[in-house]
């Protein structure tokens, strides 16, 4: 059986730090499927698409090339072979990604492509549907939380943009996590078998430790 490593929790949970970590102190390759939903976006927005118009986002989804790096050192996307690493962190990006990936046809062609990804060998793999979805069967989930304001304090000290105020990521981050939750397809759930680990109080070495020792405890 493939090592996967399933991570999944809302935004600002602090997945990507620990699942980047954990990937490097097991030697395992890293994925970052949200980086995946948001390039699909950067490239429907690049396009002119309506993000709205889900059957045109359905109909025009599989014209996107995406590769993406599952070095946890060298993270990056790539859409027709350019780099899209950092406009898809903009707030345009942001803004726009929960009404593309609950498009059932562009989640349904990145779930293949995250399975085919996977079956290369170890990973940790982060998202919102790992567990649930991508890949039921690893056989080490966690679910990621951490209260609504220390979530929102990350976010913004990711965005680094002194015009943006905790506040303002904490609304836009409430919105975002419920369009996620209440989706019809595949939305933000802890699998029945996934550990929770409330990062609120966790320092990330803290994070990293409690989901090595549970790799170990499993394997
Ligand atoms: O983790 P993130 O904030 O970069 O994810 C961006 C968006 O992609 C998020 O709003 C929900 C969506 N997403 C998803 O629907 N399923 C995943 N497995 C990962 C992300």
């Amino acid at each position: 059986m493939t090592l996967i490593i399933a991570m999944d929790g809302p935004s600002g949970s602090g997945k990507s730090s620990a699942a980047k970590g954990v990937a490097r102190v097991l030697g395992y390759r890293y994925l970052d499927t949200g980086a995946m939903y948001r390039a699909v976006t950067w490239w429907m927005l690049d396009q002119g698409v309506d993000v709205e118009d889900a059957a045109t986002v359905a109909l025009r989804a599989p014209e996107v090339s995406l590769e993406i790096s599952t070095d946890p050192d060298a993270p990056g996307v790539f859409v027709g072979g350019a780099d899209v690493s950092e406009p898809i962190r903009s707030a345009e990006v942001t803004g726009a990604v929960s009404a593309v990936s609950r498009v059932p046809e562009v989640r349904g062609l990145l779930v293949r492509l995250q399975r085919e990804i996977m079956a290369a060998g170890a990973i940790v793999a982060e998202g919102r549907d790992i567990g649930t979805v991508v890949a039921p069967d690893a056989p080490v989930k966690v679910f990621l939380t951490a209260s609504e304001e220390a979530r929102a304090q990350r976010r913004a000290k990711e965005i680094a943009n002194p015009s943006v105020s905790v506040q303002a990521t904490q609304a836009d981050q409430a919105r975002r996590d419920k369009l996620d939750s209440t989706r019809a397809t595949s939305p933000l759930t802890k699998a029945d078998d996934a550990v929770e680990i409330d990062s609120t109080e966790l320092g990330l070495a803290e994070v990293i430790d409690a989901v090595v020792r549970l790799v170990k405890e499993r394997a």
